[in-house]
């Protein structure tokens, strides 16, 4: 008698393609009955090829834009103002560590290895946010980085929450209450220099006057030139348009401006009654494209440091390897 295998194998050709196409179709439509009713894909759940390619490619470029995003606030821990200001900031920059961490071992659930996506940053196939690429000027950028970058971060990952991608989607939580800190920080940061004597109030505009602009940037093109978009939000991985998110960040931020007494640079920034919103000025997108193609004033700068951090720490890589296997010897 054939064993079940031996029937497989006996199988011609198309009857094969026939019963795997079957097979991908339904493999499909509870992929999609699963996304439409809310509920989480997992690791090991079937999952189309672009949909895992759209995942590794946003949550690498997530991971690499928390560990580079270190590097302009690092720049003035050791001259932060005070022990009290040197410890929160260290706090901050070591989240941010953690932040990448999460992510990439979120990646690593789809299949990618960390040495892949850092071997992909190193080599500029993977990008980051292009908001690192500007310099921290003073000790002011700190405050309005916490602020406004912290702050357009959560407004865009808050949703990320309720992402289709169980495993990002959790990440997300924890990244969430960290980025309020972070967010809260600033503000609290800024508002004494705002309340400050009339130097460290113009510090705080002056760093204000510089952010705003890239961080209205950070959620990405406009809707009707965003690549991704349309089919991230039918996957569920994204839940808002870049408009929509920038535009709630825009009503968010413009009373946190008022109680700061700090003003946001856009002489064209007006409530519209009629919206229920405010409007404001042109984004420069030209600016936006220039930096993500590598012309910022810091992108040479960040990705060489990122390297030799890389290669100083491949000691640390190897002593830790080099224990796992010590120790899995042991237990054997
Ligand atoms: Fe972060
Ligand atoms: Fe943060």
């Amino acid at each position: 008698m054939a064993t079940a295998a031996e029937h497989q194998t006996a199988r011609s050709a198309p009857d094969q393609a026939a019963a795997d196409a079957a097979r991908t179709a339904a493999q499909q439509s509870a992929f999609d009955a699963a996304v439409a009713a809310d509920e989480r894909i997992e690791p090991r759940d079937w999952m189309p090829d672009a949909y895992r390619a759209s995942l590794v490619r946003q949550i690498a470029q997530h991971a690499h834009s928390e560990i580079i995003g270190m590097q302009p606030e690092a720049n003035w821990i050791t001259r932060a103002p005070s022990l009290r200001r040197k410890a929160i900031l260290m706090a901050k920059v070591q989240d941010e560590a953690g932040h990448g961490l999460y992510l990439y071992s979120a990646a690593e659930t789809l299949g990618t290895s960390r040495d892949e996506l850092l071997d992909k940053l190193h080599s500029g196939r993977q990008k980051y946010s292009s908001i690192f690429n500007y310099p921290t000027l003073t000790w002011a950028d700190v405050g309005a980085i916490g602020w406004l970058v912290d702050g357009a971060a959560i407004t865009n990952q808050v949703p990320l929450c309720r992402c289709s991608y169980g495993p990002y989607a959790r990440a997300m939580v924890r990244v969430c209450k960290e980025e309020s800190f972070h967010q809260r920080q600033g503000y609290e940061s800024l508002l004494a220099l705002s309340r400050g004597t009339e130097a460290q109030h113009a510090m705080a505009q002056d760093a204000v006057d510089r952010w705003w602009w890239p961080s209205l940037m950070m959620f990405g093109p406009p809707d009707d030139e965003s690549s991704h978009s349309e089919q991230s939000m039918t996957w569920k991985i994204k839940r808002h348009s870049n408009d929509e998110l920038r535009q709630r960040f825009v009503d968010i931020c413009v009373p946190q401006a008022e109680s700061l007494g700090l003003t946001l640079p856009d002489p064209d920034l007006v409530w519209n009654e009629e919206r229920g919103q405010h409007d404001f000025g042109a984004i420069d997108w030209t600016e936006f494209w220039a930096v993500l193609k590598g012309n910022g004033p810091c992108n040479e700068q960040r990705i060489t440091q990122r390297k030799s951090a890389h290669d100083e720490g491949a000691w640390v890589r190897e002593a830790a390897a080099a224990f796992a296997a010590k120790h899995g010897e042991a237990k054997a």
